[in-house]
């Protein structure tokens, strides 16, 4: 865990240290134990102290592991020449790399950053060992001793376990402007046009001026259709923002360089067009979703036919099987059938502008469900710990109201934070003040055809710190059924600590007993629950999730919305694992990245440019995986919902063969990615994981791909049909070509 993020600081690190100037760097400090704050002093006489690796944790250096408190002392004698070869001058960093877990920092006996908590602060010890350490200092500060001696001294807690610095080794350099300055592009409207708001922000009590030139560029060729240079300024908590009209043609992208005066240091961001392809649907009714489902004997139905189409739209079927119910409104079918089978009816809809049919089986028996991949939202990604029953059902309602559930959306879950500080005296789990009637709102979910999920941990707490279901598994499980819960997402987290002291801990035994228990409980419930397992991939668990009757398991650790996550997330570590994937059991490598997400109460756009979200629906698409939209479906723009709601991509991910899709081209930047469907057609994503846009020729792939002949290509996104004869297609940076194939 340690060693990934640390990985992650040093990209960081390199990308805004471009322009900077380094004054000093170094590995090696003074070291002591204790609390004592003479140490932070530039007089204290260190010369008996010994010496210490400010790269490695202390623990490996002969510093007992349960030491609390650490003193580091570095000495260092700024050069004012080196200050003068700088272009900007207006703070010095200093980056100490990491601290596990809490540090003061002095320099020259003067405070100049604190990151965590000690135990004598209010609210007590509060670990930040993930946090980098990097403290600004104006370059006119006077407890500057240019040319001479100046001592950083770091006091380091470290709640005794293991600790103290670690990382790249201290550094102090002069900032460049790519460190006290960001410049952005976030999608706005721009006099009822599409265009983007591109917003210039000083980090720093200081100001920065200069001209922020805009250029409208065509993609393939690099010709600048149009281009304007503005002055702008920002800085002392004021952000400069100027709006762009951007269009919505996919072959522009507006390129934005902001020139800092007096130095002329550049920062850059650029802007691709939230271009649609997605055609618009017919007025008449459609069926979206697959034509096939499946429960369990006796448990409750909780299905809606996906047909889109105008409203209002009734719904009717004459052969329905004796014990189901369809809502003639809504398409909501519900009921129970007690009897293993294979059911096929009939069902039609019908609106002002026509109807139409569809040939539907309801499969029952105890190893039918998750038949497809499980589609519908999760409160995580957008609301993080800030979830709250009025927000579900905000992003409920907008299921509906917005047309997802037309698609197939269909499951609304809680992930954490819904639980209350303690149990009630018998043991069962209370919800907190935020959530005042779940059985309210599961109700609700099924009257209109959706499902209600949930979300708990094996271990005493979750991740968020909440109330977690260890040696409550049997009462929980009760409880859920009793709410109506559909869908439990079971998060490891806290259960590490119950784990660490097992005798067997190494053995993969271990690993799924937690899992198995709940299943136990789950199955004795009256109802379909989907299983899902979240334990970030550990022991490979695609080979067991099936074992404990999972329907569903994490592959990675959890996804953020950016081109670095998405890559290694969806590209690198789905690779080979489309074997274990199939009807009943998916691999699920995290929410959807889409729309406005935030993790948090602040919701913002997503980071990821519109081909990034082209290829991430795309690639989900393939991979057979769980389609929970992250973001708050209360404030779904145009652009994101022709991203969820394309009926021919859509198809791919719920097709009832149920193959994944696995790598079956790597060649430099390009990927393609197939996946066999249930007409005999195969499914290709030809993905551009470079940095440029490039024509790419299928053809040159045909050995690879297995094929001798093309009899159709169909562009799923645009819904046209492509020419057989000449396979080739510009591809954006980062984008993708998303094809339905039938070849010999
Ligand atoms: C993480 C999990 C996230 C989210 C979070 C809640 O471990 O991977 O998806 O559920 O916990 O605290």
């Amino acid at each position: 865990m340690k060693q990934k993020l640390l990985g992650l600081a040093l990209v960081a690190f390199t990308a805004s240290a471009a322009f900077s100037q380094t004054l000093f760097s170094t590995r090696e400090a003074k070291f002591a134990t204790g609390d004592n704050s003479d140490y932070k002093s530039a007089e204290y006489d260190d010369a008996s102290w010994r010496k210490i690796d400010v790269s490695r944790v202390w623990d490996n250096q002969g510093v007992p592991a349960d030491t609390r408190h650490g003193w580091y002392r570095i000495h260092f004698t700024p050069s004012k020449a080196d200050l003068g070869k700088a272009s900007l001058k207006q703070y010095l960093i200093v980056d100490l790399g990491t601290v596990d877990d809490v540090d003061r920092t002095y320099l020259n006996g003067k405070p100049i950053g604190a990151t965590g908590s000690l135990p004598s602060d209010e609210g007590g010890y509060r670990s930040q060992w993930y946090t980098p350490r990097r403290y600004f200092i104006p370059v006119d500060d006077k407890n500057i001793r240019w040319d001479k001696d100046n001592v950083l001294a770091v006091h380091c807690y470290s709640g005794g376990e293991p600790g103290g610095m670690f990382g790249q080794g201290v550094s102090v350099r002069v900032a460049g402007i790519a460190d006290i300055a960001s410049l952005s592009c976030v999608p706005a409207e721009v006099k009822g046009s599409p265009g983007c708001k591109v917003e210039l922000k000083g980090n720093l009590p200081s100001s920065i001026s200069g001209k922020l030139k805009l250029d409208l560029v065509d993609i393939r060729d690099g010709k600048v259709l149009s281009s304007t240079v503005r002055k702008i300024s920002a800085g002392n908590g004021k952000t400069a923002d100027v709006e762009v009209p951007v269009g919505d043609n996919e072959n522009t992208v507006l390129l934005a360089t902001f020139t800092e005066t007096k130095s002329g240091q550049e920062l850059k961001a650029r802007y691709e067009p939230r271009y649609i392809l997605t055609p618009v649907a017919p007025e008449a009714p459609r069926f979206n979703t697959a034509a096939v489902y499946g429960v369990r004997p006796g448990s409750p139905v909780h299905f809606r036919f996906g047909v889109s189409g105008v409203k209002p739209m009734t719904f009717l079927s004459k052969d329905l099987p004796e014990g189901l119910q369809l809502n003639a409104e809504n398409g909501a079918l519900s009921g129970r059938l007690m009897k293993d089978g294979e059911y096929t009816f009939t069902v039609t809809a019908k609106n002002a502008k026509g109807m139409a049919a569809q040939t539907f089986t309801l499969y029952v028996g105890d190893d039918k469900m998750a038949l497809t991949p499980p589609m519908g939202w999760n409160s995580w990604n957008c609301w993080g710990l800030s979830v709250t029953q009025d927000k579900v059902m905000s992003s409920a309602k907008a299921m509906i109201d917005k047309g997802l559930a037309d698609y197939g959306y269909s499951y609304v879950n809680i992930d954490d934070a819904w639980e209350a500080p303690e149990r009630a005296a018998d043991g069962t789990i209370v919800v907190n003040e935020k959530f005042p009637d779940m059985k309210g709102l599961g109700d609700w979910l099924h009257s209109n055809g959706l499902k209600f999920g949930i979300y708990s941990s094996p271990g005493d707490l979750t991740c968020g710190a909440y109330l977690g279901s260890l040696d409550h598994e049997k009462q929980d499980a009760e409880s859920y059924n009793s709410w109506g819960i559909d869908y439990l997402k079971y998060d490891w987290c806290g259960y590490s600590q119950k784990h660490n002291k097992e005798r067997d801990k190494e053995t993969l035994a271990s690993y799924i007993r937690p899992y198995m228990l709940m299943e136990k409980y789950l199955r004795e419930q009256p109802r379909d629950i989907f299983y899902s397992l979240c334990q970030y991939g550990w022991q490979d668990v695609w080979k067991w999730g099936r074992m404990v009757d999972a329907n569903s398991w994490r592959t990675t650790g959890d996804i953020t919305d950016t081109w670095g996550s998405l890559y290694e997330i969806g590209f690198n570590s789905q690779a080979g694992l489309a074997p274990y994937a199939g009807p009943g059991g998916w691999n699920d490598p995290d929410m959807l990245i889409v729309g406005k997400v935030g993790w948090s109460d602040k919701l913002r756009d997503s980071r990821l440019t519109a081909n990034e979200q082209y290829t991430h629906i795309s690639l989900w698409a393939l991979l057979a995986a769980n389609m929970l939209i992250g973001c708050d479906m209360s404030q779904l723009d145009d652009f994101t919902i022709n991203l969820l709601c394309n009926n021919e991509v859509n198809a791919i991910n719920q097709d009832v063969l149920g193959r994944q899709a696995d790598r079956a081209v790597e060649d430099g930047n390009i990927q393609i990615w197939t996946r066999p469907l249930a007409d005999g057609t195969m499914a290709i994503g030809v993905f551009n994981l470079g940095e440029e846009g490039m024509d790419v020729n299928l053809a040159k792939y045909f050995g690879q791909l297995g094929i001798g002949k093309l009899n159709s290509v169909r562009d799923l996104w645009r819904q046209t049909d492509l020419d057989t004869a000449n396979p080739s297609w510009f591809i954006p940076r980062h984008g993708v070509r998303l094809l339905k194939v039938n070849a010999e």
